[in-house]
């Protein structure tokens, strides 16, 4: 039986990790190894230690310059990397170790509302300001440009008159805890 072990990395409260590393926990074929961030004070890290997965803290450092982020996944047997919410560049180093085998999830609907300085609440800002009657989620291949790999998967939301930042990253929110996890394994595991 082949074995998928995953990374996770994230940089924020990481409810997408959450409920990664649920919809694993037990899985045949699938275990989420560690979650690896670049934040000390992330609240993925309260999040993984309560479900009992390891966490790997790193600075920038350790990962541009001293290759110990890749070291780190290397020495752990790490065979596919699934970003959900990390905000820095991931560098080609540890990318072309990873040969289609690192997934990224953006809050909108790429190719539109994608690249550098977009992420976050300035996403949800920038769809409804240009006046869009729905927006969602891409989940997509990452390669060395921010938000351009392979798209794997998209699900959408309406706009509702009355829609806020607040209220759209919400709709957003919930459809990157529908469907990333199935994503993920449909993607390792093609049916
Ligand atoms: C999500 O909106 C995701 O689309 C983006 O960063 C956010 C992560 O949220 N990449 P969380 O830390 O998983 O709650």
């Amino acid at each position: 039986m082949h074995h998928h072990k995953l990374a996770i990395f994230a940089s924020g409260s990481g409810s997408n990790a959450e409920q990664i590393i649920k919809y694993f926990s037990g899985h045949p074929q699938v275990q989420v190894i560690a979650v690896f961030t670049n934040k000390p004070q992330a609240g993925v890290i309260d999040r993984a230690e309560k479900l009992g997965v390891p966490v790997v803290v790193f600075d920038r450092s350790q990962l541009y310059d001293q290759g110990t982020v890749l070291q780190e996944l290397q020495h752990r047997g790490i065979d596919a990397v699934i970003l959900a919410g990390f905000l820095w560049l991931v560098p080609g180093s540890i990318i072309e170790q990873f040969p289609h085998k690192m997934l990224n999830i953006h809050p909108a609907l790429l190719p539109k509302y994608g690249g550098a300085g977009m992420y976050g609440m300035h996403v949800h800002r920038a769809v409804l300001s240009a006046g869009e009657t729905e927006s969602g989620i891409t989940i997509h291949e990452v390669n060395e440009e921010f938000d351009k790999g392979k798209i794997v998967f998209q699900a959408t939301c309406a706009i509702e008159a009355q829609e806020t930042p607040d209220s759209l990253v919400q709709k957003v929110h919930d459809l990157e805890h529908l469907h990333y996890p199935r994503v993920i394994e449909e993607w390792l595991l093609p049916p």
